[in-house]
């Protein structure tokens, strides 16, 4: 079943690596996907709070940020859903088209981080629909679809087929020998943490939010906002992703390089915001998901 029709470059939706397995080294690492949950809380209604307490997981005490590297601790034991985390564009093309870009290796549609993102809203919407709920694991659909909006939002997450967004480049992270895709998951982060943030990733969560309420709420309307009408937009999300890889993640950072402070610094910023935008958005998504719903199933009642 394709939920989508590709018609002139445009998509209708139709319907209502990297990675270690290392704790704490886990799409954006765990830190950065714990960061967007942690954001994303504060943002969402009353409604879709609700909905999302009932499908956690009961490990989880109520607190979505406790899953959102889920997705990626269970990737190879789900190895088909290793696809999903990302979408790869032709080599040296700073620009994403989901008919192009959208499918796994094996050319089978959908099957990218987009994809899957407009898979488990749709799953959700169907939360409140008792008959058609059972088809789907709800709580799966929760952790996946909050994983996979921070993944989008991850430059690299949208890069080159050729490098896999930055997989096989070889970089020195100041002393380190890593790779490009991992500076950008986790490197970036865990360094903030350390340099600017007293060794604590709430504090860096903090500064956050206060940015998103003062410096940058003029503009969070613009990042929510969802082109007409739909529950989920995660085009834009991984267009803008790929313009930033090809200005900021693979600019100056050719194989064998070795990235200090000129790269970290400049590139920090790029991620602190993204990490911003996927917080809310991710809120947006799940708030649109949740209170249309109740909306319709009040009208039946
Ligand atoms: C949609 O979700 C189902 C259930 O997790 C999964 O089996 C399927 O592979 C997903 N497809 C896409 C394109 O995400
Ligand atoms: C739904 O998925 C969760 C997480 O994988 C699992 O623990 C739970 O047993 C599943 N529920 C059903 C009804 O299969
Ligand atoms: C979006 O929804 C609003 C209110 O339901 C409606 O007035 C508007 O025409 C819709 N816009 C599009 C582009 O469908
Ligand atoms: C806050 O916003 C300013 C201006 O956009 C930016 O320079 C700074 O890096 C941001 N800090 C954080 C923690 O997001």
């Amino acid at each position: 079943m394709s939920w989508y029709v590709c018609l002139w470059g445009m998509v209708y939706w139709t319907s209502t690596f990297f990675l270690l397995l290392i704790p704490g080294i886990l799409g954006w690492g765990k830190e950065g996907h714990y960061a967007i949950c942690k954001i994303a809380e504060g943002y969402l209604t009353e409604e879709a709070l609700a909905a999302v307490k009932v499908l956690l997981p009961e490990d989880a005490e109520g607190d979505l940020a406790a899953v959102c590297s889920w997705a990626d601790q269970i990737r190879f034991h789900y190895h088909w859903s290793s696809a999903l985390h990302y979408v790869d564009t032709p080599d040296f093309k700073c620009n994403y088209k989901y008919c192009r870009d959208c499918h796994d290796t094996a050319g089978r549609k959908d099957r990218c981080v987009t994809g899957a993102i407009y898979n488990y809203t749709m799953q959700l919407l169907t939360y409140h629909d008792s008959i058609s709920q059972s088809r789907y694991n709800l709580t799966e659909a929760l952790m996946f679809l909050s994983h996979f909006i921070g993944d989008v939002h991850q430059p690299l997450h949208v890069g080159f087929l050729g490098d896999e967004g930055g997989n096989t480049i070889t970089v020195r992270w100041y002393r380190r020998k890593t790779n490009l895709h991992h500076v950008w998951d986790d490197m970036i982060i865990d360094s903030a943490v350390k340099t600017f943030y007293d060794k604590e990733l709430t504090n860096m969560i903090q500064a956050i939010q206060r940015n998103i309420t003062d410096d940058w709420s003029n503009d969070i309307l613009s990042w929510e906002t969802c082109a007409s009408n739909h529950t989920a937009c995660p085009n834009p999300y991984a267009s803008e992703s790929i313009s930033l890889a090809c200005k900021y993640a693979y600019r100056n950072a050719t194989p064998g390089s070795t990235l200090g402070d000129e790269y970290f610094l400049s590139r920090l910023p790029v991620v602190e915001k993204r990490l911003a935008q996927s917080g809310l958005r991710l809120a947006a998504t799940l708030n649109r998901i949740f209170t249309f719903q109740s909306k319709i199933a009040e009208a039946r009642r």
